[in-house]
């Protein structure tokens, strides 16, 4: 099974994924409301990626947006791709790195390794970011991960993201700059942003 190609991988992990809905998760530890999707990146096996918005929302202004992302520990690097796909967009990219977990900011325009993205600015949080025997699971404020190239992520409805996934490990892995390996899977799914509003009693922002 290891030995299938990647985009073996994705055409299986692409019917997995589609008809998937978000749910809403309490998060009693950072006491954000998120949004919450999990997807597979091998069969049988998941990454959750939980979204937090300020409650209200300005229609128009952009806004911060709180990522928490839960990952199998023989995930070598996970990325969200804010726009849905690879290209031209905010990308968070998260790793392991021994007991501390590791945000790194990148943005490309061709699909080669992401480079450091200034766009993006994020605010780890300590509390929400772990590890445990099993997963790492990081919790971060985002400020210009919902606007970019004209784009305006909708607060209303749901927004289409995209995930990456290697089993391979970052080269420098204690480095947010570090490079890292080609992804072994990829997918895209639905994300309702209408349910992510952040409770106003969330003590973190
Ligand atoms: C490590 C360096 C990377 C390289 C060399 C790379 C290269 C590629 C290539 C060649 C494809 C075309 C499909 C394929 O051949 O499988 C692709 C697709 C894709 N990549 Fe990457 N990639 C990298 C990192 C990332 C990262 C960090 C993300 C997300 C955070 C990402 C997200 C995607 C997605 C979603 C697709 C599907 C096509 C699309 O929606 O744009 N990639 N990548
Ligand atoms: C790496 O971390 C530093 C310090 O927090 C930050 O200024 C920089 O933007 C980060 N780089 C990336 C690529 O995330
Ligand atoms: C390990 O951490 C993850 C992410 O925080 C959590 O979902 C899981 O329940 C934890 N497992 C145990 C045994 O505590």
């Amino acid at each position: 099974m290891r030995l299938m190609p990647a985009m073996i991988w994705a055409a299986a992990l692409t019917s997995i994924a589609s008809g998937e809905s978000s749910t809403v998760y309490r998060d009693a530890e950072t006491g954000f409301t998120f949004s919450e999707n999990s997807v597979s990146y091998v069969l049988g096996k998941s990454l959750t990626f939980r979204i937090a918005l300020p409650n209200p929302t300005s229609a128009s202004e952009p806004y911060n947006v709180v990522l928490q992302v839960v990952a199998p520990k023989d995930v070598g690097w996970a990325g969200l791709a804010w726009g849905g796909g690879m290209l031209n967009d905010p990308l968070t990219v998260v790793w392991a790195n021994g007991n501390s977990v590791v945000l790194s900011s990148r943005y490309t325009s061709s699909r080669v390794v992401p480079q450091p993205y200034t766009g993006a600015a994020y605010q780890l949080f300590r509390t929400g970011t772990k590890q445990n025997g099993t997963h790492f699971q990081l919790t971060a404020k985002c400020t210009g991960c919902t606007t970019f190239n004209g784009r305006r992520l909708s607060t209303t409805g749901t927004n289409k993201l995209a995930f990456a996934y290697s089993a391979g490990r970052p080269s420098d892995p204690g480095s947010n700059s570090s490079s890292f390996p080609f992804h072994d899977s990829f997918n895209y799914w639905s994300h309702d942003f209408s349910t992510a509003g952040m409770s106003i009693s969330a003590p973190l922002l």
